[in-house]
């Protein structure tokens, strides 16, 4: 009964407040000058919110590269997935580490789609709208 209660509470305070479940599921396969990038290099998911970013999952790569993620949220206004992994596949010299950024839309719980990113040659990517390219070099 209680959680009925809760439940029905929950759910009148959620369409008042838009307070939606978002999901995303992405796949694909981050490749370096042609070759996997090392084996279990961890790819985490986040909403880029106002304040600080969520963290949503993490997960990692497998021996060819390939990864699979899935992050899920309550939001209240805007869900803005990306996914970001950290590696040392750019253009600079090997002291610099990177940690790339992409941005792909988000889907609504319950359609079950996955977005496919495909093979993506680190080396290669430049910032754009949806890929962001940061350097920690010392
Ligand atoms: C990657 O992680 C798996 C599971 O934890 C482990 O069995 C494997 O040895 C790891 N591989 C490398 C190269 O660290
Ligand atoms: C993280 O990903 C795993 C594997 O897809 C999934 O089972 C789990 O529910 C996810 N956790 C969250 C908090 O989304
Ligand atoms: C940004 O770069 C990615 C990877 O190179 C590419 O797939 C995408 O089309 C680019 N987006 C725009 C808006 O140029």
């Amino acid at each position: 009964m209680y959680s009925f209660l809760l439940f029905l509470g929950f759910g009148i305070v959620s369409q008042q407040f838009n307070f939606n479940k978002q999901e995303a599921r992405v796949d694909g396969t981050f490749l370096c000058r042609q070759k996997p990038i090392p084996e279990n290099t961890t790819v985490t998911i986040w909403d880029d919110a106002i304040i600080a970013d969520d963290k949503l999952n993490a997960t990692w790569t497998r021996k060819d590269g390939s990864f699979r993620i899935y992050g899920r949220e309550f939001v209240f206004f805007s869900f803005k997935p990306f996914i970001a992994v950290r590696h040392r596949c750019g253009q600079r010299p090997k002291l610099c580490k990177y940690e790339t950024r992409i941005w792909f839309p988000s889907s609504n719980y319950g359609e079950g789609v996955v977005h496919h990113l495909g093979i993506i040659q680190l080396e290669r990517l430049r910032n754009n709208e949806t890929v962001t390219i940061i350097e920690f070099c010392s």
